[in-house]
């Protein structure tokens, strides 16, 4: 059994036991032993192992967990992107040109570009990345993209559900027949997650909760895309079906707030009491298509859990840089530090209902991002510089 030092740590971040909401332990060391944390403690008391890596003094975070990916499609709507930074609203409607090119892909394109996107993430500190169908809309169209994704991840999700394509335009009713019929039965074996657009112009409160009870009854777990567009019932419809998350929540009624307030349980974990329906938020959409942030605040100020992923895919939020999306939650959602970097890391794992990643205390999974800084501060403060100077996952040097 091999063992990895990482010593010499200036600023610890391990989201459990600590100082602050992020656990920061100072001039800090972790032991790695079989891809787990096996002992977090002074640097100066570290016992000796096999391999060894000198923080030098940098800080050092759990991997960033992407809650929140679409990364199964071929082709680009950079036009579609530069008419939006002309004045063109986004709709949703360029999701139907990405399905045309999607299904006109080899096997071999889609994993060719799942993989050249799951690397660019890694590169950039992402050690989980849930990656979603939902730009096939066939029976084989989406078996295969979930086939393809579950190569790349565990955290796969049927989003069948995407938008109605052209081919049911006029009967609507007939392919969330297909979606809770034949494509979930080929989807299911290579799906953890059932998920539904539920927005005006994608599929109603009726059409979700049908879909997403469909996927719930053969044990897949409920996220939703909600509340993305305009006010809706989708946030609402979420925390009804238990959802593990509610994501994107870019336009919140109090009463959306209120449902997800009040729907704690009690956990044994560190910070007590948290939300079992997660508020996952995308600000690279908002960036992306212009669109007013989400109210982080209210959220956190009503008790929420909230957790930031990118939502990487070709019209809404082309980017696949955690970073990126810390930033935006600092700078344009008034998320503190602390609070975008806890969400991006213990609130995506949240999100995934994962208590394995996320963290870095003894038997979680040893995912570190070793920074090129000496704070978790300057990823918002350093905006756009490549900051991840190592990459550890599964006890693995990247
Ligand atoms: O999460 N809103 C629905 N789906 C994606 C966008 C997909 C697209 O425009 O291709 C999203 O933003
Ligand atoms: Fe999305």
């Amino acid at each position: 059994m091999s063992s990895l030092l990482v010593d010499n740590i200036g600023e610890l971040v391990t989201n459990g036991a600590g100082e602050g909401p992020l656990g920061i332990r100072r001039d800090a060391a972790v032991l790695v032993e079989e891809g787990r944390v096996a002992w977090v403690g002074p640097s100066a008391y570290a016992p000796a192992a096999d391999h060894h890596i000198d923080a030098g003094g940098a800080a050092v975070l759990p991997g960033f967990v992407d809650s929140h990916a679409h990364l199964v499609f071929a082709g680009d709507r950079a036009a579609e992107f530069a008419a939006r930074m002309a004045g063109e609203p986004y709709t949703g409607g360029g999701i139907r040109t990405t399905v045309g090119a999607t299904r006109a892909a080899t096997d071999d394109e889609l994993r060719a570009n799942v993989r050249r996107l799951r690397g660019e993430a890694l590169r950039q500190g992402t050690t989980t990345m849930e990656i979603k169908s939902g730009y096939g809309l066939t029976v084989a169209d989406e078996a295969r993209s979930l086939r393809i994704a579950a190569e790349s991840s565990t955290e796969t999700t049927f989003l069948g559900a995407h938008v109605v394509p052209a081919e049911y335009a006029d009967r609507p009713d007939d392919y969330v027949g297909l979606v809770c019929g034949p494509m979930l039965a080929a989807a299911a074996p290579y799906a953890k997650w059932v998920d539904v657009f539920c927005e005006r112009g994608a599929f109603d409160v009726d059409h979700a909760r049908a879909i997403l009870a469909c996927g719930q009854a053969v044990g897949l777990g409920v996220r939703i895309h909600a509340n993305q567009l305009g006010p809706g019932p989708g946030v609402q419809l979420g925390v009804e079906l238990g959802a593990a998350s509610v994501d994107h929540c870019t336009y919140l009624s109090d009463a959306d707030i209120d449902a997800l307030a009040s729907n704690r349980i009690d956990c044994m974990c560190h910070e007590g009491l948290h939300t079992t329906t997660v508020a996952t938020l995308l600000p690279g959409a908002e960036f992306s298509t212009r669109s007013p942030y989400p109210d982080a605040r209210r959220l956190l100020d009503a008790g929420v859990t909230v957790a930031l992923a990118t939502d990487c895919n070709p019209g809404s939020s082309y980017t696949s840089s955690m970073p990126f999306c810390v930033a935006l939650a600092v700078r344009e959602m008034r998320m503190t530090p602390a609070e975008a970097v806890w969400a991006a890391t213990a609130g995506g794992a949240r999100a995934l209902r994962r208590d394995d990643i996320g963290v870095l205390t003894p038997g979680a999974r040893a995912d570190l991002v070793v920074l090129d800084a000496p704070s978790h501060l300057h990823l918002a403060y350093r905006p756009g510089v490549p900051l991840i100077r190592q990459v550890i996952r599964n006890g693995v040097p990247q």
